[in-house]
């Protein structure tokens, strides 16, 4: 088996902010981040898919099957959007780059075997670069 990881990028902005807790709350939870008027990211999602390696091609994948996994159900839904109000999954969750990386997951688990009908590669792995300092990984 080998992983092979993509890189892929995009900017959108969001407000940390829960409805579950009073605007004091979220304001001593989430400190600058719940800015009311939110604040922008430049996003790195770094995708690692893992297969046999195929003998012919050399390749585990052809990478441009998951480019187009990735920018049809990732990218157009994330990219130069206010992840609060614009993207679906965040009408009620907090959309905190925790919750982020779990939501790529889904969109990619959700269209992965259109993509990849003979079952691999497998999807593996998300990290999501939000900052220099801000990097998070979901293995799956
Ligand atoms: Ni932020």
């Amino acid at each position: 088996m080998i992983e092979v990881t993509r890189r892929y990028s995009f900017s959108a902005s969001h407000r940390l902010h829960s409805n579950a807790f009073s605007e004091a709350e979220n304001s001593e939870l989430f400190g600058k981040c719940n800015n009311p008027f939110g604040h922008g990211h430049n996003y790195e999602v770094f995708v690692t898919a893992r297969g046999p390696l195929d003998s012919q091609t050399g390749r585990a994948f052809a990478p441009e099957i998951l480019d187009n996994l990735v920018s049809t159900h990732v990218l157009a839904a994330y990219d130069h959007k206010y992840m609060n109000t614009d993207v679906s999954e965040f009408a009620e969750l907090v959309p905190t780059t925790e919750n982020v990386a779990l939501a790529i997951a889904k969109r990619l688990a959700d269209h992965w075997t259109e993509a990849f009908p003979a079952g691999t590669p497998r999807l593996r792995k998300i990290l999501i670069r939000e900052t220099d300092r801000n990097i998070f990984e979901l293995t799956l």
